[in-house]
C-alpha cells in the first residue's frame, strides 16, 4: 500500500526559493552519469507573448532510461547512489524539475511519458537511442538569461560535449590537479547511504572574470566558497538534499587542498582570507611545510620570530634587528601547532638570543684556569675587577673562556665577568685601553639592566662613563697598573 502522495502545487511553491537554473543542473548531470557523448540543451521562449519557456535536453546514451518508473517515482532506488563517481543518489532532482513544469515529456529507448493538465500517460513513443527531456515551465525573462548565464558555470567532462542553445559549454583547464582522500557518501551493499572515506580526483581552477570560487562535485556547482579558485571533486561529495552545501568541515578540508596545491600562487590578500584561515586553522596539520612557511611569510615577512618568554632581551634584540615579533595571540593554537611542525617561525631566543655564559643548548663554556692565562689577560683581568669594583661598588669576580664556537665577546651577571678570548683575540688584552673602557662599560651596564634596547640601559652606560672620568681624577693610583703596562702605549684610536 502506497503511504505518500504529493502535493505538485505545494512542491513547486517550496522550490520557488531556488534558482530556475537548478532545473538544467539537475537534468544535465542525469545525462552525465550515463555513457553520454554528447548532450543537446535548448531554453526558448515558447511563443512571441507566451509566460512559458520550453526546455529540452537530449543525450545520446545508448542505453537511455532503464527504468521510466524513476523519471516519476520519488526516492526510488538509484541505480547510481552505490557509484561514488556518479552524481545521482536521491532520485529527487527529476520529480522537483517536474513539478516546475506545465507539462512535460521524456521520450527514452524504453518508452515515453507525458505529463499534462490530465496527469501522467505512457505512450508508446521510443527512441533508437539516449533520451529526450521536454519541458514547459513558466519562466521570466530574467529567469531565462540567468539560466543562460548560470549554464555557463558548469564543467563538463571532458569526454561530453554539452551545447546550451547552440553554444557548446566549455571545458576548462585546471590550474592544478590530483588526488587526495576526502569524505564522500555511497551506498552499501543494502542500499543505505554511509559516509566514508575516499581517494578522488580534486581539480582547481581560475574563476572565469564575473565568477566567484565555488565547489564541485563531478562538475556541477555545489556552493559558492567565495574562495580563490573553484574545487572540482570527481566523487559524491557530502551533499544536504537541496543539492547547494555540504557539511563546513568538508568545505575545509577542500580549501587546505586548494592552499596546500597553489601555495606558489599565494598573495599576501590571500592570506588575510577566511578561506586561507580555515583551511590553516582546520587542516594545519595536513598542510606540506612549504605551504606553511609560504603562508607565514605573507603574513609575518621573511624575518620573523615568535615571542620568547623565556628570553625577554631576545624578544627586543629581534626586533630592533627588523624581525616581526609575533605573539601567541596572532595565531590560534592549531597554527602555532602547524607552524612549530613546520620550524616556520622559531622562538627569539633561538634566532637573536641575548648573551648568556653558556652554550645555546645549555652546555657550559669550558673555562682557561686563572694559572694558563696570559700575562696581558691577568693584567686587563685585573684592572678591569679593580676600577668595576669602584664603578658599581661590589667585588666583581671573572671568567676567561677561549671558544670560537660561542657567539659573544663577553657577557656580565651580578658580580660575575665572563671574557670570550676566542672572540676578543688576545690583541685585545694588549690595548688600546679605550676598548677596553668600552667593553667594561657595555658589560657593568648590565650590573643595572639586562636588556640592551633600555633606558635603564642606557641611563647605566652615561653614568658609569661619567664615574670613570672621575675615577681617573681622584683615584688616579688605581690606573698605575695599566699606565705601566702595555695598553696605553698605542695611540688612542678615537
Ligand atoms: N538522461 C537519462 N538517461 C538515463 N537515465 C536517466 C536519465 N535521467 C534520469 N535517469 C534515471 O532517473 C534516475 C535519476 O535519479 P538520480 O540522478 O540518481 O537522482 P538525484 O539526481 O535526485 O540524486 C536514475 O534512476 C537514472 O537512471
Ligand atoms: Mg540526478
Amino acid at each position: 500500500m502506497k503511504w505518500f502522495d504529493v502535493d505538485k502545487a505545494g512542491l513547486a511553491k517550496l522550490l520557488a526559493k531556488r534558482g530556475k537554473e537548478f532545473i538544467l543542473f539537475e537534468l544535465i548531470q542525469n545525462t552525465w552519469d550515463e555513457a553520454t557523448t554528447k548532450v543537446i540543451v535548448t531554453l526558448v521562449r515558447e511563443g512571441p507573448k507566451s509566460r512559458n519557456a520550453v526546455l529540452t535536453v537530449e543525450d545520446d546514451n545508448p542505453n537511455g532510461f532503464v527504468d521510466l518508473t524513476h523519471a516519476f517515482t520519488l526516492f526510488a532506488e538509484s541505480t547510481k547512489k552505490a557509484n561514488a563517481e556518479k552524481r545521482g543518489r536521491f532520485n529527487l532532482g527529476e520529480k522537483l524539475v517536474l513539478a516546475l513544469c506545465e507539462e512535460a515529456e521524456i521520450v527514452s529507448t524504453t518508452g515515453a511519458v507525458r505529463f499534462d493538465k490530465d496527469g501522467r500517460h505512457t505512450s508508446r513513443k521510443r527512441r533508437e537511442r539516449g533520451s529526450i527531456f521536454t519541458g514547459v515551465i513558466r519562466m521570466t525573462d530574467e529567469e531565462m538569461q540567468r539560466c543562460g548565464e548560470m549554464v555557463q558555470c558548469l564543467i563538463p567532462p571532458d569526454n561530453i560535449i554539452t551545447i546550451y542553445n547552440d553554444q557548446p559549454i566549455a571545458f576548462r583547464k585546471p590550474v592544478s590537479w590530483g588526488e587526495k582522500s576526502l569524505p564522500t557518501e555511497i551506498a552499501d551493499s543494502e542500499g543505505f547511504m554511509r559516509k566514508r572515506q575516499r581517494m578522488a580526483r580534486v581539480e582547481i581552477y581560475d574563476p572565469q572574470p564575473g565568477e566567484f570560487g565555488t565547489l564541485y562535485e563531478m562538475g556541477i556547482p555545489v556552493v559558492e566558497t567565495g574562495d580563490r579558485w573553484h574545487v572540482n571533486v570527481f566523487q559524491k561529495v557530502p551533499l544536504n538534499l537541496d543539492r547547494d552545501n555540504v557539511p563546513p568541515s568538508f568545505i575545509s578540508a577542500v580549501r587546505a587542498i586548494a592552499l596546500d596545491w597553489m601555495h606558489a600562487s599565494l598573495t599576501v590578500d590571500d592570506v588575510n582570507t577566511t578561506w586561507v584561515k580555515d583551511a590553516f586553522q582546520k587542516h594545519g596539520d595536513k598542510l606540506s611545510p612549504v605551504t606553511i612557511n609560504q603562508v607565514t611569510d605573507l603574513r609575518f615577512g621573511p624575518k620573523r620570530v615568535s615571542f620568547d618568554p623565556s628570553d625577554p632581551e631576545a624578544n627586543q634584540l629581534a626586533v630592533s634587528q627588523g624581525f616581526t615579533l609575533v605573539h601567541g595571540g596572532s595565531m590560534s593554537g592549531q597554527e602555532w601547532d602547524a607552524v612549530r611542525r613546520a620550524g616556520a617561525i622559531l622562538p627569539a631566543g633561538q634566532v637573536t638570543p641575548s648573551p648568556k655564559p653558556y652554550h645555546p643548548d645549555g652546555t657550559p663554556l669550558t673555562l682557561i684556569p686563572r694559572a694558563q692565562w696570559a700575562p696581558a689577560v691577568t693584567l686587563v683581568v685585573n684592572y678591569m675587577e679593580t676600577i668595576g669594583r669602584q664603578l658599581v661598588g661590589t667585588q666583581i669576580s671573572t671568567d676567561v673562556t677561549n671558544d670560537p664556537t660561542w657567539p659573544f665577546r663577553a657577557t656580565y651577571g651580578p658580580g660575575h665577568l665572563t671574557l670570550n678570548l676566542g672572540a676578543l683575540g688576545i690583541e685585545f688584552f694588549m690595548g688600546p685601553l679605550t676598548e677596553i673602557n668600552h667593553l667594561l662599560i657595555h658589560e657593568l651596564g648590565h650590573h643595572f639592566s639586562g636588556n640592551h634596547l633600555s633606558s635603564d640601559f642606557h641611563e647605566s652606560l652615561c653614568r658609569l662613563g661619567a664615574k670613570l672620568a672621575d675615577l681617573v681624577l681622584n683615584m688616579p693610583h688605581l690606573f698605575k697598573s695599566v699606565v705601566n703596562g702595555l695598553l696605553v702605549s698605542t695611540p688612542m684610536a678615537h
